[in-house]
Formats: structure tokens, C-alpha cells, sequence
């Protein structure tokens, strides 16, 4: 099926050129590790960077910008393993600020995929907002009429389906209306999560469908709903999506900008897939000289089975698309300049090429191959991101560093994770054997849970993480997700610190209004610092407000629990805390509250809700007084409080 006539350099080559005819300045890629931006640790998409553009700064080159941005969805490392998603991707980029809007943008597009590379427009179907009435917003009329006269104008009948959920795949229907949920965009979801002064607003998004016969669809976990371009079997890929970011957030709702915004983001391996026609984004040019290694390595051929996804771990197709996308973003984050260690994007990077490891296991890769794969990547894309040809020794000395460290580790653990297990074959795995695992052997708990996972066991969460915080000389741990915290290290003090910061964050909201939002933090053993978006000097009664609502949730002995759900169900809870990615579908949150399970933030029983990978302590009890001893401007409109536990 695949004629993979198009390379992925081509179409971006392709894209850059369409938008610099249209009269945009082409601008490089930023770093992935943001340069000027402490609420997020990676650039998780296209806009980021433009943020302050996009809220009426004049940016200096001018109202039309196009790129080509390197991003890094951390949060989607579980969903790795199927056919479309990875966690380093690029995505191509045009913006107008304040120039032109929806009908020029949707002419721009239609311009793009079907005349320039030449996208089969039957294959294509898009969706709009369909409207808030207790925003004021109606359904959006101009996009859909516009539409509609790009697919007739081809004779493709274009019908608007109003309820996709429910109608699904109807015949000629080709524009599909969702409400917030699907077709509004910022950064931090739905309007009414978005923090206040926070940009937003509808979109239009375009989908290809890879399987018109449905078979996907009739294969999947989701054969029993109706099938819809927002529905998850794979048979409809999201390729991009038209932001109109007209808005932002007020106390009340929403208020228009004055400047009317474009923000497009398209997921440029996705595009040649759909070029190719193959739903496989591990099949486009890209991968193809790290595959052949691959193969020769492991003796056995890639298999590219659509139905595998992020659950069949022990499928090597699984391990073939773990490793390709690890150890790719891997070289893109070395390249600019995060070296594996314990520390934030440091750990992260050190989890992926850990992972890539222990799943090269599965198709019998048992000997260093890391930077053997991260060359032909170099290969790829040095042309245009020089920083791989320059730091190619680095990228390729680390992964060979980090590689050998770990295989020792691996070795140990996995002989004696079967030991455990050949003890006491198809019992769960104790938290008491997880941590001696870790404590012992450095064994990562995530390994652990994965080794249990392919023998269909458990291992004991709750115990295991009552060991770590007990355990007085933890010094080591890998907990997944905890480069989320701006934690510095792993000790008993700095855990009791990090779940403190949370109670600040949520009594400020409380005692300063919602739209404080926290806009980075550092914790060492002896305090945290905590920088949040204020606009003045907080008066001795608020700071004394905030130490009593926290000392009062210290006194309740809350118990912190953990929870993943989908990025949705978060959102709806009220959890606060940086995410930027709208499609990852399942997110970490830590809540704590007299009752707080199910409930949402504001409601009774339910004191604070964060996006967080932890650690955290077990209960609120114990930790100490908490007192504010600083409080400070950092910039304008950032404070920064300094606070201990005595
Ligand atoms: N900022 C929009 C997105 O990431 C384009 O989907």
C-alpha cells in the first residue's frame, strides 16, 4: 500500500515554501527545553514560543510567521507503541497576529494539502466548533461555510453532521461539529480551565481517513460506538488544527482579543503518513535506515500491524516503535544540551533511552546499540538542525555512557526479578520485593511493573511508595513522571516540600483569587521556592491567611491519592497545573481533601488537584508547621515565595 513517495524533509520543505509565497517569515525551531519559560519543561507545541505574540506583543518580524518546531509530549510516553503516536514529533506552524483570519486560513491550508503536496481530498474531513451558549459563542458559521466551499468546489458533497457522536460516519457528511471538548483550544483545555488572561478559542481541525471500509474501526476496542473523526480506532488520524485564538480568559468568561490570531499546528510525520497513505508513521522515510539496523540487530523484520497499541508490550512491534521514537528524541534533547541524569528533562531523557533499552530486550538486542541508531538520525536531519552535526559526539558518547550503566543495572535486576517471581510463580509482586529491587539493584520500579505486566501481575503500588517515603535513607528512586516537579532531590524533606507545594498553590488560588498560577518552583531539603503570576506585594494578613489554610490541611491528615485518568476527566475535575497537550489521553493527578475522591476542586471534600507525577507524601500529617518567610517580586507580575516546614 505504501509507495512513501513523499520524505518527511520534502513535505516541510514543501510547507515553509507555501507559507514564505504567502508573505510569512520563516523562523527557526526553538530548543526543545524552553529558553525563557518556567511554567513547562519542554515545548510541547508549535505556539509556545510565540505566546507573548500571540498576546498583542509585536513580534519583530512581523504579523505572518511560519515554522517547523521541534516538540516533546513527555506525557505521552504510555502511548507510544501504536501507530501514531510518538513523543518527539515536529510540528509545521503558521501563524497570523492579527493579520488575516479564518477565511484566509482555511484558502492557506486548502492550498497546501490539496494543491501542493496533493492530499487525495476525498480522504480528508474536518471538524468546527459547534458553540457555547454560556460563552455568547455561536457555531462557527464562516469556517464551515468556507469549508463547504472547498469540498463542493470538487464536487465532494459537504454536508455539516451536528452530533458526530451519535450519527457518526452519515453519508456525505464531511464537516463535523464538537463542543469545547473537541473543538476549542489553548493551552490549558477548555475555557472554563483556562486560568485567567490565558489565550484561546475555537478551532478547525482536519483529519485523514486511512480505511473508508471501516475495518479498522470494526477491529478495534471501540467497534461497539459509532465511528467518527474524533473516534479513537485509528482509522481517522488528526493532522492539523486550525486555532482561532480570538480570545482570552476572563473572571466572567471569555473577552475578545483585540487582535484576532491564527495559530496553526500540523503534525508533520503524520502528514507524509497520510501522503502515503499508510496509518504506520513508523513506515515514513525517517525511520527507515534505523529500522534496517534494527533488523539486522534483532534478525527479525519489522512488522507494521495497525491494531498493536501502547497495551501490547510484549509485541516486538511494540519495541520496534518504543525504540525508534526514544531513541530519536533522545538525540534531538542531547542535541540541545539535556544530558541523561536524576534532574527534570534530565531524568527524562535518561527514562527513554532506559526504556528503549529494555525493550530492545524483546526482539533480542542485548549489546550497546543506542547511538548506533541515534547516527542515522543524525544523518537524517543534520541539514537543517545543525545542532545534531555539531553535538553529534556528544549525542553519541552519552547514549554509550548512559547504555553501558544501565545494562549492568538491568542485568542484575531481571535476574533477580525471576528469582522473585520463579518463588512464587502468578503471585503479585510486593511492594516490599519492588523496592528491595530498586534499594538493591537500582532497579527502576517502572521495570519492575513492567516485567510483572508481561506475566499478567500486579505489583503493590501502595506498599512500595509507603517504603520509599519511610525509608529514611531513600536517596534513589525513578518515580515515572517526577521531572514534573522541579524537584531537586529525592529525600524524605524535599517529598514532604512537594506535596507543600501544592497546598500553596491551592491556598493562593483560595486567598488571591484563581487566577494565581504557578509559574515554576525549586525545592531544595531545607524549603521551596515558589514563583506564581501576581501582579503585587501580598499584605501580611493574606501571607498569614495562606499559612493557616495549610496548617489546617496538616492538621486534617488528608490522604494524598493518585489517580490517571484521561486529560478530560482532569480538566473537568478542576485539576490546575501545566499540560499543553490536548490529545494525551492519560495524565497523573494527585489530589488531596477530606473525601476527595470524585470530586471535583471547589467542591466539598476536595482541597487541591494537580497534574503531577509525584513522589508525594502518603498524608498530610506529619509534615511540620508551614511558614512563609519571604515573599517577592522576581518580575513584573511574578511574586516569589520562599517557605519552610518548621
Ligand atoms: N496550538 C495548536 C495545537 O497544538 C495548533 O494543536
Amino acid at each position: 500500500m505504501s509507495s512513501n513517495s513523499y520524505t518527511l524533509n520534502q513535505v516541510r520543505e514543501i510547507f515553509l515554501n507555501h507559507m514564505q509565497e504567502n508573505g510569512h517569515v520563516i523562523i527557526p525551531s526553538s530548543r526543545i527545553v524552553p529558553d525563557n519559560d518556567a511554567t513547562t519543561l519542554f515545548t510541547g507545541s508549535g505556539m509556545q514560543p510565540m505566546l507573548p505574540y500571540l498576546l498583542e506583543q509585536p513580534h519583530p518580524l512581523g504579523k505572518r510567521i511560519a515554522d517547523s518546531q521541534k516538540c516533546f509530549r513527555s506525557q505521552d510516553i504510555e502511548e507510544v507503541g501504536d501507530n501514531r503516536h510518538t513523543i518527539f514529533f515536529e510540528m509545521l506552524g503558521n501563524w497570523s497576529l492579527g493579520d488575516y483570519f479564518k477565511e484566509e486560513q482555511i484558502d492557506l491550508m486548502w492550498d497546501f494539502i490539496i494543491n501542493k503536496i496533493k492530499l487525495n481530498p476525498d480522504r480528508v474531513y474536518v471538524s468546527v466548533y459547534k458553540g457555547n451558549s454560556s460563552l455568547g459563542i455561536d457555531k462557527d458559521e464562516v469556517s464551515i461555510k468556507k469549508w463547504q466551499e472547498k469540498f463542493t468546489g470538487l464536487n465532494i458533497e459537504a454536508k455539516l453532521g451536528l452530533d458526530p457522536e451519535v450519527e457518526g460516519m452519515e453519508k456525505g457528511v464531511r464537516i463535523f461539529a464538537y463542543p469545547d471538548k473537541k473543538n476549542w483550544w489553548s493551552r490549558s483545555g477548555v475555557p472554563k480551565n483556562m486560568p485567567v488572561g490565558e489565550p484561546g478559542g475555537p478551532d478547525t481541525e482536519m483529519f485523514y481517513d486511512f480505511d473508508p471500509s471501516g475495518s479498522i474501526h470494526d477491529k478495534s476496542v471501540y467497534k461497539d460506538n459509532v465511528c467518527h473523526p474524533n473516534c479513537d480506532c485509528g482509522r481517522f488520524v488528526e493532522f492539523g488544527n486550525n486555532v482561532f485564538m480570538q480570545y482570552k480568559k476572563t473572571e466572567a468568561g471569555v473577552e475578545e482579543l483585540k487582535q484576532k490570531n491564527v495559530d496553526f499546528g500540523g503534525g508533520l510525520e503524520r502528514i507524509v503518513a497520510a501522503l502515503n497513505n499508510d496509518p504506520d508513521v513508523f513506515n515514513i522515510d525517517t525511520f527507515e535506515k534505523a529500522k534496517n539496523k534494527l533488523e539486522i540487530l534483532s534478525g527479525q523484520k519489522y512488522v507494521s500491524d495497525v491494531s498493536v497499541t501502547f497495551t501490547d508490550t510484549t509485541n516486538p512491534t511494540f519495541a520496534y516503535r518504543v525504540i525508534l521514537d526514544h531513541v530519536r528524541a533522545a538525540t534531538f534533547l542531547i542535541a540541545d544540551g539535556v544530558l541523561p541524569g536524576n534532574k527534570d528533562q534530565m531524568y527524562f531523557v535518561r527514562r527513554i533511552i532506559r526504556r528503549a533499552i529494555r525493550y530492545a530486550r524483546n526482539i533480542n538486542i542485548n549489546n550497546n546499540f543506542t547511538a548506533d541508531i541515534a547516527t542515522t538520525f543524525i544523518e537524517y536531519y543534520k541539514d537543517l538542525y545543525e545542532e545534531l552535526l555539531v553535538n553529534g559526539e556528544v549525542i553519541l558518547e552519552e547514549l554509550n555512557k548512559e547504555e553501558s550503566k544501565f545494562r549492568k543495572t538491568l542485568e542484575g535486576g531481571i535476574k533477580e526479578f525471576d528469582k522473585i517471581y520463579n518463588k512464587n510463580p502468578n503471585q503479585n509482586i510486593s511492594g516490599k520485593d519492588a523496592f528491595d529491587l530498586l534499594q538493591s539493584f537500582g532497579f527502576p520500579v517502572e521495570l519492575t511493573i513492567e516485567l510483572a505486566k508481561e506475566k499478567d501481575l500486579l505489583v503493590d503500588l501502595e506498599e512500595f511508595n509507603h517504603l520509599r517515603e519511610s525509608h529514611a535513607n531513600a536517596s534513589r528512586t525513578a518515580s515515572a513522571g517526577k521531572f514534573k516537579g522541579g524537584l531537586g532531590g529525592d529525600g524524605i524533606q524535599e517529598i514532604k516540600y512537594h506535596t507543600a507545594t501544592h497546598m500553596l498553590h491551592q491556598a493562593l488560588k483560595m486567598v488571591l483569587g484563581e487566577s494565581v498560577s504557578q509559574k515554576g518552583s525549586n525545592i531544595t531539603a531545607e524549603r521551596i521556592r515558589f514563583d506564581f503570576a501576581f501582579d503585587r506585594k501580598m499584605a501580611d494578613e493574606e501571607k498569614k491567611k495562606v499559612e493557616d489554610i495549610i496548617n489546617e490541611v496538616i492538621k486534617a491528615d488528608y490522604p494524598m491519592i493518585r489517580e490517571e485518568m484521561s486529560c478530560d476527566e482532569a480538566r473537568e475535575r478542576g485539576a490546575v497545573g501545566l499540560f499543553d497537550d490536548k490529545y494525551g489521553d492519560r495524565v497523573s493527578v494527585y489530589h488531596m481533601g477530606s473525601n476527595s475522591k470524585g470530586k471535583k476542586r471547589g467542591e466539598d471534600g476536595m482541597f487541591s488537584i494537580e497534574f503531577c507525577g509525584g513522589p508525594h507524601v502518603e498524608r498530610t500529617g506529619d509534615m511540620g508547621t508551614f511558614k512563609i518567610v519571604k515573599e517577592e517580586a522576581v518580575s513584573q507580575g511574578v511574586r516569589r515565595i520562599k517557605a519552610v516546614l518548621e
